[in-house]
């Protein structure tokens, strides 16, 4: 069992071999976690979270097809000299933070075998320390700090921390359910007492789902090399953590109830993009004005608008 505050987390790991299916045809060419959600990828975001986090070591866990994330970490010493000489030192500071914000490394998974299998490569770069994981379709508001609270609820206890939110029982079957108990550390912080990975609605534990930010003890590694293939015939990092909790592990969840972006599916990514650009200084002024106008113009029935 990890002895509580013996480690603390400094890695990131961060799957991103999906297929992005849901985002086809786009996503034939152009991985899905480049989209951009108003003019960064994703996957920027979720970045700059683990190092504003603490965590500067990041593993990106690829698969074919996305030597483009690769491009998007590197230097591009042509494209930052042109803006050097127009003295554009906007787009020049915004063209240096991807390669600035954390120190990216890469890591191919091979077959796409699942989550579990995904974050089983990233063995030998994080070794006997605690780490996290962080799935791209959720984006976290940067002013709600979830990871920081899981890395100290982690740093506490010592075992694993997930992050849940509370989805609604009709929502449960498409994420890892759990059941939980209360901790005396707050309504926000409870302890894990069992995980399924999206179970029928009606044998759900709860409706808290897990969402897309792990803090692991590095004993999942051992675990997921002997977890079976589960739902989807994928080696489902749900279950491996079933078998923590079954161990006697400490694994707790954090309750979340700030703002989440999921760029996911298609009507979610663009409410995202929506939200996110009308808070921004350059361009929220007009975006609203102009919702405001459109909106109003909107027939309220659903209907398509003429
Ligand atoms: C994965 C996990 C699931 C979790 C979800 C969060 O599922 O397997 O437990 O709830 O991420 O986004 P996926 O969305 O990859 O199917």
């Amino acid at each position: 069992m990890t002895s509580p505050g013996a480690r603390h987390a400094r890695k990131a790991v961060i799957p991103v071999a999906g297929m992005g299916t849901r985002f086809l045809p786009a996503t034939k060419a152009i991985p899905k976690e480049l989209l951009p959600v108003v003019d960064r990828p994703a996957l920027e975001y979720i970045v700059a979270e683990a190092a504003r986090a603490g965590l500067p070591e990041v593993l990106m866990v690829t698969g074919r097809n996305k030597a483009a994330i690769e491009d998007f970490f590197d230097r591009v010493p042509e494209l930052e000299a042109a803006l050097e000489k127009k003295g554009d030192d906007g787009r020049l500071a915004a063209v240096h933070s991807s390669t600035e914000v954390a120190q990216v490394h890469f890591v191919r998974q091979g077959e796409a075998k699942g989550l579990g299998h995904a974050v089983l490569q990233a063995a030998a770069f994080v070794g006997q320390e605690p780490f996290a994981v962080l799935l791209g379709d959720d984006i976290i508001d940067e002013r709600d700090l979830l990871l920081e609270q899981m890395l100290a609820v982690q740093a506490e206890h010592g075992g694993s921390v997930i992050a849940l939110l509370d989805v609604g029982m009709e929502n449960i079957d498409k994420y890892g359910a759990v059941a939980v108990e209360p901790t005396s550390d707050g309504r926000d912080v409870v302890a894990v007492t069992g995980l399924v990975e999206k179970p029928p609605v009606d044998e759900a534990p709860s409706s808290l789902a897990i969402i897309g930010r792990y803090v692991l003890a590095p004993e999942v590694f051992e675990v997921l090399r002997e977890t079976a293939p589960g739902r989807g015939g994928e080696i489902q990092l749900t279950d491996a953590l079933a078998t923590l909790v079954e161990r006697g592990e400490p694994v707790h969840g954090v309750v979340f109830s700030g703002r989440r972006y999921d760029t996911g599916d298609r009507l979610d990514y663009l409410k995202a993009v929506v939200q996110l650009a009308s808070e921004r200084d350059d361009l929220g002024p007009p975006l609203r004005a102009w919702l405001h106008e459109f909106v109003s113009q909107l027939p309220r029935d659903g209907a398509s608008p003429s």
